[in-house]
């Protein structure tokens, strides 16, 4: 399994070596495949296309599209535009991350959840605004939150 994913991800940095220029374009190639950006890719793209896997890391933690992590078995997406943010988001964000142990672009020790943070879902009107996998929650306030998750509980 490792050999397997370590020859697949030569097979798509190799055409990148050298190429720094190219970086965010080989991430989002390994992360389509592999799901997520695992650390040994991470390094072996440092290597190949020669930037410092400083610059790498940046590059990731920079656009939350990126993700460090495979996808839990549920995806949390928290809505943190602007109207959102001005109605409480930060702090329903704050009490995920508690509950959770886990940042945006993270997922739990038990691969249930994952979450994501979202510049605007376009329906600001319902802010703060949390999706978790299709289901659309609106004005989802800290203690709100708590009891959304509470329903995944032994799911
Ligand atoms: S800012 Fe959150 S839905 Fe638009």
């Amino acid at each position: 399994m490792v050999e397997k994913r370590t020859s697949q991800l030569a097979e798509l940095i190799e055409p990148y070596a050298g190429r720094p220029q190219e970086l965010i374009q080989v991430l989002r190639e390994i992360q389509e495949e592999l799901g997520y950006l695992p650390k040994e890719a991470q390094e072996e793209v440092a290597q190949t296309l020669g930037v410092p896997l400083s610059r790498v890391y940046g590059v990731i933690t920079f656009y939350h599209f990126f993700r460090t992590s495979p996808v839990g078995q549920h995806t949390i997406r928290l809505c943190l535009g602007t109207a959102c943010y001005v109605r409480g988001a930060a702090q329903v964000l704050q009490t995920l991350q508690e509950e959770l142990g886990i940042n945006p672009g993270e997922t739990t020790v038990d691969y249930k959840f994952s979450l994501e943070r979202v510049a605007c879902f376009g329906c600001c009107a319902l802010s703060p605004v949390m999706v978790v996998d299709n289901t659309v929650h609106s004005r989802v306030t800290p203690a709100k939150a708590r009891e959304i998750l509470s329903t995944y509980q032994g799911s």
